[in-house]
Parts: C-alpha cells; sequence; structure tokens
C-alpha cells in the first residue's frame, strides 16, 4: 500500500466514496469496492466499540471473496477522528492496526501517532484538511496525502473554492490529493483531475444509494433537491457543516433564521450525533442526484459519464489544435 500509484493503477476509477456518520455501513463499503473505487466509513457508525473489528473482518471476508472469485476490489478506509485521551479513539485505533486497515483517513488534531502505527504495517495515512496551513500541519504530521474538503461539501466543509485550495497547496506538496465538495458526475471527476487532484472524495451522491442506511425519506429529499436547497451553518454542531434546508424545516426550524447558539458549548457538550439524526447533511452536488440506484450501477453510470468526458474534452482538444494549425 505504500506505493500511491500501485494503488490509483488498480482503481476502475480514481474516487474515494468518502465516510459518512450514520449513512456509511459495511454492506455500502463491500459494494463500493467490488466495484472498483476505495470504500469507507467512518469507526463511531460501529457501535458498541467492539462491533469495529466484526465490521472489519466483514469487510475483509468479502473483499477476499471476490478475490478468490476472480474480482479486483479496491481497498478500503476508516475514517478516525483524531481525539486526544479518548478511550473509544485508543480502542478505534488498536483495532485499526489489529486489523491492518489498508487506509487510514484522519480528521482533527495532529495524525503523528496514527501514522507511525499505521505505517508499520504498510498502511496509508490520509488526512482531512480545509486550509493549506491544516494541510501543512498534517504533511509535518506524517500523512502520505491530503484530502482537499471544498466549498460545497456534504457535512463538515471548507469554504474555499477548489481552484483556489488545490492550487495553493500543489506549490508545496507533490504527493496524492484528493478533492472533495459537490463532485457527483463522472464529469467532475475528470475536472478534479485536470486541476491537479488524484482522486476524488465523493460522499452526499452514495447517500442515494440502496446499500446506504439512511433512511428513504432522506434518500428521497436528496432526489428533490438542488444546490440552492443547501444550507451552511455552524448551528448544529459547532462546526460549519452543510445541510439539506427541507430537514431543517421538517424539524421546526427556519433555515434563514437559526437560533445563535454557543458553537463551542455545542462542541463541547458533543450533541452533535443526535442533531446529526434530524437534520440530514448533504453537499451541493444533491442537483446531479436523480435516483436511487445500487452502488454497482452508480458505479457503472459514473464510469460511462467519466469516459464520455474524456472523449468530449479530446475532441475539443483536437479542434482547438487544428484551428489553431498545430499538428495533432
Ligand atoms: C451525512 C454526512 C456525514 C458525514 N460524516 C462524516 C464523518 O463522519 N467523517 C468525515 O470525515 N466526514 C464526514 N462527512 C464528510 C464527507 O466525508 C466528505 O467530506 C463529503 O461528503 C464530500 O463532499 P460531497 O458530500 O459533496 O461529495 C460527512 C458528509 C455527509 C454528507
Amino acid at each position: 500500500m505504500n506505493n500511491f500509484q500501485t494503488l490509483l493503477d488498480g482503481l476502475r476509477l480514481p474516487v474515494l466514496a468518502s465516510p459518512m456518520f450514520l449513512v456509511s455501513n459495511p454492506a455500502m463499503v463491500i459494494a463500493q469496492c467490488t466495484s472498483g473505487i476505495i470504500g469507507s466509513f467512518p469507526v463511531l457508525n460501529a457501535r458498541p466499540q467492539e462491533e469495529l473489528a466484526v465490521w472489519l473482518q466483514r469487510i475483509a471476508d468479502a473483499l477476499q471473496a471476490d478475490r478468490a472469485a476472480g474480482g479486483n476490489p479496491a481497498p478500503y478506509a476508516v475514517n478516525l477522528v483524531i481525539r486526544a485521551n479518548s478511550d473509544r479513539f485508543e480502542a478505534d485505533l488498536e483495532t485499526c492496526v489489529a486489523h491492518r486497515v489498508p487506509i487510514v483517513i484522519t480528521s482533527l488534531g495532529d495524525p503523528t501517532r496514527v501514522a507511525e502505527r499505521v505505517h508499520a504495517y504498510g498502511g496509508l495515512v490520509l488526512h482531512d484538511v480545509t486550509s493549506a496551513r491544516h494541510a501543512r500541519r498534517a504533511l509535518a504530521g506524517g500523512a502520505d496525502g491530503l484530502i482537499l474538503v471544498c466549498a460545497g461539501a456534504g457535512g463538515h466543509a471548507g469554504a474555499l473554492s477548489p481552484f483556489a485550495l488545490v492550487n495553493e497547496v500543489r506549490r508545496f506538496f507533490n504527493g496524492p490529493i484528493v478533492l472533495g465538495g459537490a463532485i457527483s458526475e463522472g464529469r467532475s471527476i475528470l475536472a478534479a483531475q485536470v486541476l491537479g487532484a488524484d482522486l476524488v472524495y465523493m460522499g452526499t451522491r452514495f447517500i442515494a444509494t440502496r446499500e446506504s442506511a439512511a433512511v428513504d425519506e432522506y434518500k428521497a429529499m436528496l432526489v428533490q433537491s438542488t444546490a440552492s436547497d443547501i444550507v451552511y451553518t455552524p448551528h448544529f454542531s459547532g462546526i460549519p457543516a452543510n445541510y439539506l434546508r427541507p430537514s431543517i424545516v421538517n424539524a421546526g426550524l427556519d433555515p434563514d433564521d437559526l437560533p445563535v447558539v454557543d458553537t463551542a458549548a455545542v462542541r463541547a457538550a458533543g450533541d452533535r450525533q443526535k442533531r446529526w439524526k434530524d437534520i440530514w447533511g448533504a453537499g451541493q452536488g444533491v442537483g446531479g442526484i436523480d435516483n436511487v440506484p445500487p452502488v454497482a450501477e452508480l458505479v457503472d453510470r459514473l464510469e460511462t459519464e467519466y469516459r464520455a468526458a474524456q472523449e468530449d474534452v479530446g475532441r475539443r482538444l483536437c479542434a482547438s489544435a487544428l484551428a489553431q494549425g498545430t499538428p495533432t
């Protein structure tokens, strides 16, 4: 796993399906990996903590069975939110190390200790950031690659345009970059590569799949919504995040007049988990969601769109070269 290029070469599409609280489950991760893209889930979805080992074993067994049947599954990733002095964090880290999780996605905090443990068995650490300052800190802490969570991403999102952040980070980092934020279609995957990313981080689009743990009403709301239905607010978790406006209305709140809360107190109280249940997270890429297919069918569609975009761009480049009289 140390060779990131080998990892990329083995994928059907340069996609990492991002970890989503209360949404990602083993069935979705297995379907993503066996479809040829990297699947992932946040450790906190496996509850109680002992359940994490059960999930990891289930995923490893399914991927092994796929390999034995002639498949070429992508590796999977697990998201660990770094919280110093948390019992659950220590136990989760030990469980990931024991199962040699191929890719660990770290968020918040300093990844140094996680990176040491994961590198010891040859795993890869990707740290998720929303600014160049955090990117530098993550690299100093031993992260192998960066996930740039840009404006419009579902859940906790940055406020920077991908054009700004990718270019800034590429000035000092040549390694693996995963780009996230409102990417729901095959053409956007190609656009992210043109911008300088190696992989895309795609979350919201996968909530509306058969395997996801989201309730049917949530999936239906995604199909009906467009980018203007997304509200960016720190109100519910203490950190700015994107949510579906109708879910806020259904909870009896006015999305345009949310009561002022003490965001530090919300974070400290840790009532984020309860809130996420009623208020549904989603990114600005919702406008590209028009159905709730099985994961495998969605990945087929993304590949078709991606190949069509490649051909279209190829044609445009040829036409412009011809117009300039450049030999093609
Ligand atoms: C409902 C929901 C829950 C999320 N939960 C997590 C999480 O637990 N950990 C995490 O690192 N990111 C989480 N995210 C953020 C995603 O990992 C990723 O940054 C985002 O989905 C990418 O943008 P997109 O949704 O526009 O594709 C969540 C996103 C959504 C929509």
